[in-house]
């Protein structure tokens, strides 16, 4: 085991110098968002916006980290959440967990997404906050539910503009164990042309890479994890898996 560990360890670190490998990744990532790949997936049964890829690193620092608490913004059709729930059941019947919960926060849970969500095998393990993520009352809410866990993983992926994310990684990112992550979705925004998405508050210079990056300078306790990104190559959230080291 330990040299096969050794071997993948090799191949990713060689993968992430292939410039070849790294090309054409960047330009399936680009190519891919116009047309909606990131729709075309679902968790259990909900459609989950998110790449393949990032959704098995996901469970890969979830079975990692092995958090009692996922901290989610951004709920749209909840397949997130289920995604999240089933990993916080997966470790409690491995019993490398107690007991464990799923808190999502969206500023619009749509009836017919809450309905499904709530109907799901998996809802004991989820709970739901309507409002923005930004607003004090709910950041209050969601502190309070925190306070009776103490291994907390934050997700955020909702309002993608760099003053809402950086609002958001001065509400929650404290929440964050030590060893565990914050991830923050969407930060290759800043990698796209500047028209990719003209009918959005975000584009280039305005979106969660450029909230991460102003949100470092001032927090040497969160790293970026680039193991994450130079071993799926394809990624929404490049320089977005922050993990916290102290
Ligand atoms: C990209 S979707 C989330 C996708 C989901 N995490 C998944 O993987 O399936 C973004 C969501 O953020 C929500 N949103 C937008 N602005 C928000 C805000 N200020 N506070 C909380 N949620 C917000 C939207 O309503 C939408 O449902």
């Amino acid at each position: 085991m330990k040299k096969f560990k050794n071997e993948v360890n090799k191949r990713i670190k060689a993968n992430s110098m292939n410039r070849n490998l790294k090309t054409v990744a960047s330009q399936f990532m680009l190519a891919s968002i116009k047309p909606k790949y990131s729709y075309n997936f679902s968790w259990l049964g909900r459609p989950i916006i998110q790449y393949p890829q990032d959704i098995v690193v996901m469970q890969e620092l979830i079975w990692h980290v092995k958090p009692d608490l996922i901290i989610e913004t951004g709920i749209a059709h909840g397949g997130s959440l289920i995604f999240s729930a089933s990993m916080i059941a997966l470790l409690e019947v491995s019993k490398l967990i107690k007991s464990g919960k799923v808190l999502g926060v969206d500023i619009d849970i749509r009836e017919h997404n809450r309905v499904k969500i709530e109907k799901h095998p998996l809802a004991g393990k989820i709970r739901m906050i309507q409002g923005s993520s930004i607003d004090e009352a709910i950041i209050r809410q969601v502190h309070d539910f925190a306070k009776d866990y103490s291994n907390i993983i934050v997700a955020l992926d909702s309002n993608h503009a760099h003053s809402h994310v950086m609002a958001e990684l001065n509400a929650y990112a404290q929440l964050v164990s030590k060893g565990s992550y914050c991830i923050v979705f969407d930060t290759l925004i800043e990698d796209m042309p500047e028209d990719m998405f003209p009918d959005r508050p975000w584009g280039k210079g305005n979106n969660p890479g450029t909230a991460v990056r102003e949100f470092l300078k001032t927090h040497p306790e969160f790293e970026i994890d680039r193991s994450v990104e130079d071993k799926i190559l394809i990624t929404v959230a490049p320089g977005g898996y922050l993990k916290r080291v102290k």
